[in-house]
Parts: structure tokens; C-alpha cells; sequence
């Protein structure tokens, strides 16, 4: 097969139209058997379920070129049923997880020619998500849903190497407790664009969000679990109800634990902690890990003591060894890389 003449170190993390896309229409309480379409538009009514009430989740995941050269993914089973999870949650038909496996493997296998080559450093990255598709007025659960999956080759997430990020603590809120914080439901991202745009303005690269009901525990950002380090080298992750259970973060934890043998705490994290943590950094799909060199609460500096230029020792261990299981230098964990061919 042959590759698009693209030149893959260039290419920045935004939108490539790509040959062909998954569809599948749910009507009369059945999905029906979907087809691979070159058709990248979506047309459907000005009174759409969606349109209206936001009805709509997705996921994200990245196909790659292996050293060995090649085309896996990692863990789709996890988004899969993540997304089972968003459905169930927004009263949407769950697309069957098996099913929904085979339709990412088609459109992986009908744009293999945009599956960025080995050592680029760039990704193809999976975009499933489903809305309801008939038009709704009342406020209820539409009918009718479209479940689709486009593909986008993205480029490397840090280009020149992954410099720590500086980020604020937000003083809006994520997802409120027993709210829709963890699952992946356009909603979430939606309330967060005006608190990123507001970082960027006033200089900081994230949103760092704190639990909305004490404003005193560390959530996560808008697009990323955290994972700290402590001084004595144990990894620590916030754990609560209102967070995306990120799939990285969830591997990083088996790594750390099963792999490197270092001591993992999965818990309410206090932000009053955060001052005292050696190392920081955030993690998901779309950079694996992003240290955080400085954390601002109101003008107050929390300097992380890993610095500015570089990620610090633990979290650098724990990104060359998932990477190294997702690129196939290291032995991956049973059911972890799911080949394409
Ligand atoms: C809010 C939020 N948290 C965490 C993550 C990281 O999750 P994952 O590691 O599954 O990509 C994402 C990205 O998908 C996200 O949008």
C-alpha cells in the first residue's frame, strides 16, 4: 500500500479529510449494518437531537506504525466500553463492543495509506462518536442516532521533545458530583472552551480543575488525568467519581506497579499536597504524558522541583516504558496492542 505523499514531521494535531468513514444509523430501536463511505459530511435535521441537546459522546484513539512496521492500536476494548459507559449514561444506544472494534480495524484498514510511517512520530487518530440524529423539541432522548468513525493522521504532539507545560488552577468547574464528569459526552468539553480560552489569555498553557463540591481535591484538566510523584518515589493519581478514567492513566498505574515495581496510591489527592509532590504531569492519548513544570494557584507558584526544561526522572521512566510497549520495543501486557496487520 502505498502512503500519501505527506509530509509527516510537519503535520500539526488538527483535522485531515481521509478516504473513507464509518456509518452506522440506529432506527426503530436496531442499528442497522453500516458501511465504510467516502462522504465526509453528515446531514441531518435542523431539529436534531443533537443540535438541540447536546445528545452526542465520542472517543479517541491513535493507530500506529510499529518499529517491526506493523499497523496496531492500543487497548480499543477500553474505549469501547468506555463509550458503552457514555452511552448508557446520555440514554443513547450502546453500538455492541465487538462491533464497534471491528468498525475501528475497517477504517483503519481503508486509510491504511494515511497510517503515519514508523519514526515520524505521528499518529492516526480514531474518532468514534455517536448523536441522536432525529429531530427532537421536547426535552427526552432522541430516536434515531448515528454512530460514525473518522480517521485523521495528527502529528507529533510535542514537536522538539515534550517541554513541561505551566498551568492554573481554574476557578470554573469541570463536572459537578453526580454529573456527567466521567464519561466522554461532548457536554463536558463544550463548558470548558471558555476556562481554556481564558487560560491561554492570561498565559497558561491548561486548567488545572479542582472537585466543584469543596474546591479543595484535585480533579483533572480539561483534557488530561494528573499523575505526581512524590519525593520518595511513589506514584500518586486523584481518584474520583467525576473524572474520565483515562485509559493512559490506567495503563501508566499497571506499568508503574507491574512493570517498573514502583508504589502506585490511587486516591483523593488534596491540593494542599500539591507543594510538596517532586515531580507532575498529565496524561491521555494524545501526548502519552505532558510534564507540568508550574502550577499557579491566584498568583501563588508551585515550582515542581523536575523544573522547566525537562520531564522529571519517574514520569520519564514511565513514558519511555508505555511508549516503548505501544511502539513495540517492549513486550506489552496480554491484549494491550490489538494488530491491525
Ligand atoms: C477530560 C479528559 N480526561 C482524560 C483524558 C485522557 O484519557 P485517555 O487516556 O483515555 O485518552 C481525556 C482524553 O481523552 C479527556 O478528554
Amino acid at each position: 500500500m502505498e502512503k500519501k505523499n505527506i509530509d509527516w514531521s510537519s503535520i500539526g494535531f488538527g483535522y485531515m479529510q481521509t478516504d473513507k468513514r464509518f456509518v452506522s444509523n440506529f432506527k426503530n430501536g436496531a442499528w442497522d449494518d453500516g458501511v465504510l463511505t467516502s462522504d465526509a459530511n453528515v446531514v441531518i435535521s435542523e431539529c436534531a437531537g443533537v443540535l438541540q441537546y447536546a445528545q452526542t459522546c465520542f472517543e479517541g484513539l491513535k493507530a500506529y506504525t510499529t518499529e517491526d512496521g506493523h499497523i496496531v492500536t492500543f487497548r480499543p476494548d477500553l474505549n469501547a466500553s468506555r463509550m458503552k459507559d457514555s452511552c448508557l449514561r446520555l440514554e443513547m444506544p450502546v453500538y455492541p463492543e465487538d462491533k464497534w472494534i471491528e468498525a475501528v480495524v475497517k477504517v483503519i484498514e481503508a486509510n491504511e495509506a494515511y497510517v503515519p510511517p514508523y519514526g515520524s512520530g505521528a499518529t492516526l487518530y480514531i474518532r468514534p462518536y455517536m448523536f441522536g440524529s432525529n429531530p427532537v423539541i421536547g426535552v427526552k432522548p432522541a430516536d434515531e442516532y448515528q454512530f460514525r468513525i473518522f480517521a485523521t493522521p495528527v502529528g507529533p504532539y510535542f514537536k522538539g521533545g515534550a517541554k513541561p507545560i505551566t498551568i492554573r488552577v481554574c476557578d470554573f468547574d469541570r463536572a459537578a458530583p453526580h454529573g456527567t464528569g466521567h464519561i466522554k459526552a461532548g457536554l463536558n468539553y463544550a463548558m470548558s472552551l471558555h476556562a481554556i480560552v481564558d487560560a491561554h489569555q492570561n498565559g497558561f498553557d491548561e486548567n488545572m480543575y479542582l472537585d466543584a463540591a469543596t474546591r479543595t481535591k484535585v480533579e483533572e484538566t480539561g483534557g488530561a488525568n494528573f499523575i505526581f510523584i512524590t519525593k520518595d518515589g511513589k506514584v500518586v493519581t486523584p481518584q474520583s467519581p467525576s473524572i474520565l478514567p483515562s485509559i493512559t492513566r490506567r495503563s501508566l498505574i499497571y506499568v508503574a506497579k507491574e512493570i517498573l515495581g514502583l508504589e502506585v496510591e490511587e486516591r483523593e489527592v488534596f491540593f494542599d499536597e500539591v507543594k510538596d509532590f517532586a515531580e507532575c504531569g498529565l496524561c491521555g492519548t494524545a501526548a502519552v504524558i505532558s510534564p507540568v513544570g508550574k502550577i499557579v494557584d491566584h498568583g501563588n507558584e508551585i515550582c515542581m522541583p523536575s523544573g522547566m526544561d525537562q520531564m522529571g526522572p519517574v514520569i520519564q521512566k514511565l513514558y519511555d516504558t508505555l511508549t516503548g510497549i505501544q511502539m513495540g520495543h517492549l513486550e506489552a501486557p496480554e491484549g494491550w496492542i490489538k494488530v491491525i496487520k
